[in-house]
């Protein structure tokens, strides 16, 4: 049996842009004109259901509640953050459900007609790309490797390096947080990090020096799901050195694969990065790597830039 969702609109072309635009559905066809009626369908193709939205001299006349509600699974975290980012970048509004199960299994927004979407993680597989994280030892099996550098997962191993980069205070100069002062610390970032793995398919990876083996710093792609700048759920692109291997264009050489992998591998639509104004080497990267740097803004008191790159 196949299925299709019939409902009737006064937005016709709205409800079109919404539905593919916005949460990334096919226009499968359509008609004009039919005993004046016009019509178009909206699916993916290869599926056996869609919806039928029509339009007609008539007004629309829908009474829907709270719990009248359309549920989307996307079948990958990353369909699933994509589709987030998107929302996000059109200014809807994330609504509360009345119901509670959908305000902790999902993400509940209206669309141009006032019904109630939520889309919903629950049958989200941890997959990128190419690359498939196994859950059972929670193990990235992302490896990215440039001329002189190995990309790597950061592994509870590295706490020692991390403790060398991080208890740094030149390196917290530009950061806005306090260096660490205890292995206990370092160890604890790791496992924020390695979370992070599991909940979003990606974070920051370790930096391994090809010629000596040693891990010299992190660098990567991290989802930012805290309002920053007026964003959220968004890729930003991150790195961090131990300061004896600063200016052998590390920091670059590692950003540089990391935005062609997020733009290529992963399909991320924008990258987004920021950088205190005054860290004249983190704004020489990301200019070098092509981000745009499009506006200013105040965290926590500090005045940054912001940077964009639409993936084209
Ligand atoms: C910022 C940081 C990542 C730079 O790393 P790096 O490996 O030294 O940077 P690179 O060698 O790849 O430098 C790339 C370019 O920036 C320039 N640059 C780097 N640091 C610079 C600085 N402090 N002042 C001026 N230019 C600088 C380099 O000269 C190079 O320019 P070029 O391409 O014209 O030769 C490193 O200093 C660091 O880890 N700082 C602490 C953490 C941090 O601030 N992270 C960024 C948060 S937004």
């Amino acid at each position: 049996m196949f299925l299709r969702v019939a409902r009737h609109t006064n937005n016709l072309e709205k409800i079109e842009t919404f539905y593919v635009n916005i949460l990334g559905f096919e226009r499968l066809g359509g008609f004009q004109n039919h005993d004046n009626y016009n019509g178009v369908f909206i699916g993916k193709s290869g599926l056996d259901w869609h919806f039928e939205f029509t339009e007609s001299n008539d007004n629309v006349n829908h009474h829907p509640d709270e719990d009248d509600i359309i549920a989307l699974y996307p079948t990958t975290v990353l369909e699933y953050n994509n589709l987030l980012e998107n929302i996000s970048r059109n200014n809807i509004s994330i609504i509360t459900s009345k119901n509670p199960y959908w305000n902790q299994n999902g993400k509940m927004f209206l669309d141009p007609d006032g019904y109630r979407i939520v889309i919903s993680p629950l049958r989200a597989k941890n997959i990128i790309a190419k690359n498939q994280s196994s859950k059972s030892n929670k193990s990235m099996n992302i490896l990215l490797e440039t001329e002189r550098l190995i990309l790597r997962e950061i592994l509870p191993t590295d706490e020692m390096a991390i403790y060398r980069l991080d208890s740094n205070p030149n390196v917290h100069r530009f950061l806005g947080n306090n260096p660490i002062t205890t292995m206990e610390e370092s160890r604890k970032y790791i496992d924020h990090i390695r979370n992070q793995y599991t909940q979003n398919g990606i974070g920051r990876f370790a930096v391994v020096l090809k010629e000596t083996n040693e891990m010299i710093g992190w660098s990567g792609i991290k989802f930012i799901t805290e309002p920053e700048n007026n964003h959220v759920n968004f890729y930003e692109i991150g790195y961090r050195f131990i300061e004896e291997h600063w200016g052998k264009g590390y920091a670059y050489e590692s950003a540089k694969a990391w935005l062609d992998y997020g733009f290529n591998e992963m399909k991320i639509q924008k990258m987004y990065a920021s950088a205190n104004k005054e860290n004249v080497g983190s704004i020489k990267i990301l200019k070098k790597i092509g981000m745009q740097q499009v506006s200013e803004f105040d965290w926590n008191g500090i005045p940054c830039y912001w940077f964009e790159l639409e993936n084209k």
